[in-house]
């Protein structure tokens, strides 16, 4: 966990000065000019980019219908994101981060557009975005908001040259045209996420795993979004590629006034992009709070958790709090507060009342403990 942020100083120091990278990846070359974003200004400055309210997705994991009615089994439903909030102010990043199956990459593809919620929504600059994404202007929304995933490799069509996987959004969205103006915004594109412009005849295979993932993250700036939405964007690569990885980003944000939401389950890679993190469970959130309230006084049983399970990174004195077990089956989840079976404190009421968000101290946490006063 210390090594990537080691990693992370290193990089960013040496991509301040002249001095050599690892023989695996490319040198980041000098960042390339930066058009101005264009924005529309709907709502005024202090209101958040992105506004999350109670948003919801559950799949129907069900038998077929044949098989339910000869083995008269129930539908089954599964809540994979159950009543999700929060804001994100413009150049801000808030990190999600939980156990996998939380429901974090349900949260990123609700954000694009990928699934209708099934309940909520969230506003981009204040206006409903699903609503905004099934009509004739939904496009350009869709230009506004891209995502990176997790894996380059499967995100990068391994039949097409660098020059067609930049250009596409390009030409989909006919943002460019012209022959020589494509060529040069995709050179500005490789400049920027430090690949050269040589690159662009190249293929996937011909690069490695970090340089790949600065290929996807060209592409998703293609359009010039301001909100991106980043899955695991660096959990598939090594420690020192990851830092350079998330150095650029870090860049990127600073000169384009990028907005991110960040999912990970690295709460090392968390600390060191985030402004706002939100713990998940079960499909909610647990605790939402400021980047330094998080990690140097977690109040959630579960956050607590998390950072016990990394040793050295917060070192309070505080005494650590033994949890086990698994997460629960999301298709049958435990009455009350869904983290009870693991939790040291849960009582009587844990087990009957599911606790809600809310707000103590500046940070927000759905735990009747911390709400009691008891821990
Ligand atoms: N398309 C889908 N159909 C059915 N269940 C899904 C689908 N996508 C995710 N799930 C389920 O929703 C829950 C949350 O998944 P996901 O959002 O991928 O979590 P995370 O990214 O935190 O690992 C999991 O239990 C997963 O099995
Ligand atoms: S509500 Fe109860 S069971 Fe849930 S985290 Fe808080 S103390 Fe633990
Ligand atoms: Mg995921």
């Amino acid at each position: 966990m210390k090594s990537i942020e080691k990693a992370m100083a290193l990089h960013a120091r040496r991509s301040q000065g002249p001095s050599p990278e690892p023989a695996q990846e490319e040198p980041p070359a000098e960042t390339a000019m930066v058009e101005p974003q264009v924005s529309e200004p709907l709502v005024t400055e202090a209101a958040p980019l992105v506004r999350a309210t109670d948003l919801a997705k559950t799949f129907d994991v069900s038998a077929p219908w044949l098989n339910r009615v000869l083995e008269r089994q129930p539908r089954l439903l599964l809540r994979a994101v159950d009543g999700v909030s929060f804001d994100i102010a413009r150049g801000e990043t808030l990190a999600l981060v939980g156990e996998s199956g939380c429901g974090k990459s349900t949260v990123a593809r609700l954000l694009v557009g990928l699934y209708e919620p099934t309940r909520g929504g969230f506003e981009f600059y204040g206006q409903d975005a699903h609503a905004a994404f099934k009509t004739p202007q939904g496009r350009h929304l869709r230009r506004r908001i891209q995502m990176i995933f997790q894996d380059p490799y499967a995100s990068l069509n391994p039949r097409w040259i660098v020059e067609d996987i930049i250009a596409e959004p390009l030409r989909e969205h006919a943002i460019e045209t012209d022959p020589e103006a494509l060529h040069a915004r995709v050179d500005d594109l490789l400049r920027s996420v430090g690949l050269s412009p040589q690159d662009r005849v190249k293929y996937p295979h011909q690069f490695s795993g970090g340089q790949r993932q600065r290929i996807s993250i060209a592409r998703a700036l293609a359009t010039q979004p301001e909100f991106l939405v980043c899955d695991e964007p660096t959990s598939a690569l090594d420690v020192s590629v990851q830092a350079q990885v998330l150095n650029i980003m870090k860049d990127l944000q600073r000169e384009r006034g990028l907005t991110y939401l960040f999912i990970s389950h690295n709460l090392a890679v968390v600390r060191h992009v985030s402004d706002q993190v939100g713990v998940m469970y079960l499909g909610r959130l647990v605790e939402l709070a400021p980047k330094h309230s998080l990690f140097d006084s977690p109040r959630h049983p579960y956050t607590r958790m998390l950072l016990d399970a990394i040793p050295k990174m917060h070192d309070t004195g505080r005494a650590r709090t033994p949890v086990s077990g698994e997460v629960p089956n999301p298709l049958n989840p435990p009455a009350g507060c869904a983290f009870n079976p693991r939790c040291p404190h849960a009582n009587d009421r844990c087990r009957k009342e599911r606790p809600v968000l809310q707000s103590i101290g500046g940070v927000r946490v759905a735990c009747h403990a911390v709400q009691e006063d008891r821990i």
